[in-house]
């Protein structure tokens, strides 16, 4: 299956244009690795209202099935994409981030200061990855090979669990 993607960049730095955003082009290029089709990428600053919007703006549009943050998972203040998804998130998927940190703790002890959270807000799946580009790609490293699975379980096609790849 072709599955869609979109990408999302929360950043206050790259938003102000103070940094290049080089996480959210490189999960791009990532999920495009995997045969993903990126359908839709934007930036936006730490605001919760701002993220949350779009995100169930992507959701509702029934396109993609997949959406990927990066950054503002942390501890800063201004850290609030894990609340903006809970609040647009119907049912929430706590294996993906448990398994992302528990890969990434085996790299680094600042791996459990990721509070990164996914859930599915209809037939979309969305995934908190935090923000530099070498800890999203570890992070989305470690999930990859079975969300599509998951996707395909969340479309509600027959998805055989038995199988070990699909
Ligand atoms: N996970 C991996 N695999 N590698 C990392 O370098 N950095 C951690 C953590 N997860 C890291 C990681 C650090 S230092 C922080 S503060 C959190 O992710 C949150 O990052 P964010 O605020 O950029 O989202």
């Amino acid at each position: 299956m072709n599955w869609k993607a979109a990408v999302l960049t929360v950043s206050d730095r790259s938003f102000r244009g103070q940094r290049p955003d080089e996480g959210g082009p490189l999960v791009s290029a990532l999920l495009q690795g995997a045969g993903y089709e990126i359908l839709r990428t934007a930036m936006v600053p730490d605001e919760q209202e701002e993220i949350a919007r779009v995100l169930r703006e992507w959701a509702d549009a029934g396109d993609v099935q997949l959406v990927l943050t990066t950054g503002g998972t942390g501890f800063s203040p201004r850290d609030v994409t894990p609340e903006a998804t809970l609040a647009v998130c119907q049912r929430l998927t706590p294996g993906i981030p448990e398994a992302m940190r528990a890969a990434s703790l085996s790299i680094t002890p600042r791996a459990m200061l990721s509070r990164a959270a996914a859930g599915i807000r209809g037939g979309t799946l969305i995934v908190n990855l935090p923000g530099s580009p070498r800890a999203a790609k570890e992070n989305l490293e470690a999930v990859l090979p079975a969300l599509g699975h998951g996707l395909q379980m969340l479309s509600g096609a027959p998805a055989d669990c038995a199988k070990l790849k699909d």
